[in-house]
């Protein structure tokens, strides 16, 4: 078979996502492994692929706009393809319009040519047009969620929330501590920046492939830090991670343990939990007993059992990821208003079966990647009003367009004597 352009496999994939639901990164990702080609053509097919993505309410506000006729979904991506190169990465009109009607059928060809030519035609107006469309159209997001957070955060916080999400996710590394100091890390890894105020935080300008192998360093957002901090484990505990994979908490907690102790590590997902444990091998964390466990089930495993009850306890809990939209581009496409309270609903049934594994005096932090009440401060109240031996110690929270960084929560209980 014929080696595909980067244009090819950025439409393919957009067809693959439409009809196979498969997150976006799994398709984008299986397609770029089957391919040979070089760096900046890869970088261009994603660049294509999670643009059109991010962008699909406004570019079919553009279809409807040159296009009065129905059309079908095989042309409407060709030409979401074609509009985002024209009106968003402001490709010179020959390459855009050439390259993308070359991606259609035949039959298709001269429709696609037609429309795009119109739309260069009309670029300036197009923009203006776009310009004057509500939130939700004009940043591509679900009217649903955009009106939430309206609500939530006010009008102009929703607007900088819509369009951080649109913007490509800076990649930010946390420091192994457990293999490499952080000056030797600086020396090794010149290309590495550091965050101000987050020293144990580089930035890259793309993957660190070498220091990733040698587990010098973990791709997270500082917001990930927020947790552990607050989780705070000592050298000697007992520590229980519920909710675990792919590890990158994990990694961290063993880290500030100095790698002694215990930390038994828990996700029901076996293929997450094989990712975990060669993160960790790689990482270099000597103390977690890592096994595959669902919170909702009914039966406690004795490997868990027979080291309870713990010191602390993280639940880094599944949840609708509304904070790191940016970095997991088609979550906004999935999601439905009724996710909120059926996600409350299992973050509240994991929390309840692991209150009981906490020693008396112990520390149990609930953590998620949301920025929706009802999935954070919503399920600490309600915990809180079931279990009287329970106490809100402190509440964290991270907010994109507050901080800067992903957004994240975190609440501290205690438990009492
Ligand atoms: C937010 S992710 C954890 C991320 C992880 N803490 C990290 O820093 O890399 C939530 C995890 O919870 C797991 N999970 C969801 N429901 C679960 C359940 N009922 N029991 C155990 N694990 C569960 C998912 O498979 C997922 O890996």
């Amino acid at each position: 078979m014929a080696e595909l352009s980067a244009r090819q496999i950025a439409l393919t994939a957009l067809r693959l996502w439409r009809k196979e639901k498969h997150f976006a990164d799994f398709i984008i990702s299986g397609l770029l492994t089957k391919t040979e080609l070089n760096v900046s053509d890869r970088a261009f097919a994603l660049e294509l692929f999670y643009g059109v993505l991010r962008n699909l309410t406004l570019l079919d506000f553009w279809i409807g706009c040159v296009r009065a006729s129905g059309i079908d979904r095989d042309l409407r991506d060709i030409l979401r393809f074609g509009l985002y190169q024209l009106l968003c990465l402001r490709t010179p009109e020959h390459a855009a319009v050439h390259e993308t009607v070359e991606l259609a059928a035949k039959k298709q060809r001269n429709v696609v040519n037609a429309i795009l030519r119109t739309a260069t035609r009309q670029r300036s107006e197009l923009l203006a047009r776009a310009a004057t469309q509500p939130l939700f159209v004009r940043t591509s997001h679900p009217q649903f969620l955009v009106e939430r957070w309206q609500q939530h955060f006010g009008d102009e916080h929703a607007e900088e929330l819509c369009k951080w999400n649109n913007l490509p996710a800076p990649v930010y590394a946390r420091i192994n501590l457990l293999k490499i100091d952080r000056t030797k890390f600086l020396h090794t890894y010149p290309e590495s920046r550091p965050l101000r105020d987050r020293s144990m935080f580089v930035q890259f300008n793309s993957l660190p492939s070498s220091a990733l192998e040698r587990g010098h360093c973990y791709i997270q957002d500082p917001s990930t830090a927020v947790a552990c901090e607050l989780l705070d484990p000592k050298p000697a505990e007992r520590i229980l991670d519920a909710t675990a994979a792919p590890g990158g908490k994990t990694g961290y907690i063993a880290q500030l343990m100095e790698n002694l102790g215990i930390i038994v590590v828990c996700d029901r997902d076996p293929q997450r939990t094989d990712t975990l444990k060669e993160n960790m091998a790689r990482l270099g964390v000597g103390i977690a007993q890592i096994l595959q466990h669902d919170w909702t089930g009914k039966r406690v495993p004795p490997e868990i059992t027979s080291v309870a009850p713990f010191d602390r306890i993280l639940i880094d809990a599944p949840c609708s990821n509304t904070g790191v939209m940016r970095r997991r581009v088609d979550v906004k496409w999935r999601l439905r208003a009724t996710d909120f309270l059926r996600m409350h609903q299992r973050q509240i049934e994991i929390i309840r079966a692991l209150v009981r594994l906490l020693k008396p005096n112990g520390l149990l932090v609930y953590s998620t990647c949301s920025l929706e009440p009802e999935e954070n401060e919503e399920v600490v109240r309600r915990i809180l009003e079931s279990s009287p031996d329970l106490r809100l110690a402190e509440e964290e929270r991270s907010l994109p367009f507050q901080d800067r960084f992903d957004g994240a929560f975190a609440a501290k209980l205690i438990r009492s004597a």
